[in-house]
């Protein structure tokens, strides 16, 4: 896909179908996360955790279940696979790190065909779950911050021919 293309179509997807997402397709997108930038080459801080286990992705769904009362709550609204980032470090730096590797992971998600979400919100949950850091193995020192939802999508994505956003504001200082 044109690269142009590739920003087009990307689109957050919320409702996967439970096909299986190729090996070959995961380590693609953990490969783009490593060419995403670092603050200060700060490469030892980050950790990709990639969850195919349907009990530990149920375990996840299940904290959301805890958080909202909503026995059918979904955060990952299906999909098979979940790439979670994690870092050592605190404070912004870190998030910032984590938000580079999610991003270039949803591009080539997009690429590939296969459907994504940037998911953060049961993550800071999940962070604090010690069943969850024990299941995902999260090594010890990191705090997952932030991941990917990746499947297929039960509906096609069309690209948009603008962007979703025509609310951000510019200015040029020439
Ligand atoms: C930092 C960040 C956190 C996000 N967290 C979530 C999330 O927890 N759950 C979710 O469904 N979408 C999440 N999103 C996706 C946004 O809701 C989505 O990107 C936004 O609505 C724009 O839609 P688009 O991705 O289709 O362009 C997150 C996006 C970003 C950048």
């Amino acid at each position: 896909m044109q690269f142009s293309d590739v920003l087009k179509t990307r689109v957050s997807t919320r409702s996967f179908d439970s096909r299986p997402v190729p090996d070959g397709a995961i380590k693609s997108l953990v490969d783009a996360a490593l060419y995403a930038p670092v603050g200060m080459h700060r490469y030892e801080t980050l950790h990709l955790t990639v969850i195919k286990n349907p009990y530990v992705l149920e375990h996840v769904r299940a904290l959301a279940v805890k958080a909202t009362g909503d026995e059918k709550a979904d955060p990952l609204h299906g999909a098979p696979v979940l790439i979670v980032v994690s870092t050592s470090l605190e404070g912004e730096i870190g998030a910032l790190n984590v938000s580079c590797l999610v991003e270039n992971m949803l591009l080539a998600a997009t690429d590939l065909g296969l459907a994504n979400l940037y998911v953060r919100g049961i993550i800071t949950d999940a962070a604090k779950d010690a069943d969850f850091l024990a299941l995902a193995r999260i090594p010890a020192g990191f705090t997952p911050v932030a991941s990917v939802a990746v499947g297929y999508a039960l509906a096609p994505v069309e690209p948009r021919e603008t962007p979703k956003n025509n609310v951000t504001t510019v200015n040029y200082v020439d």
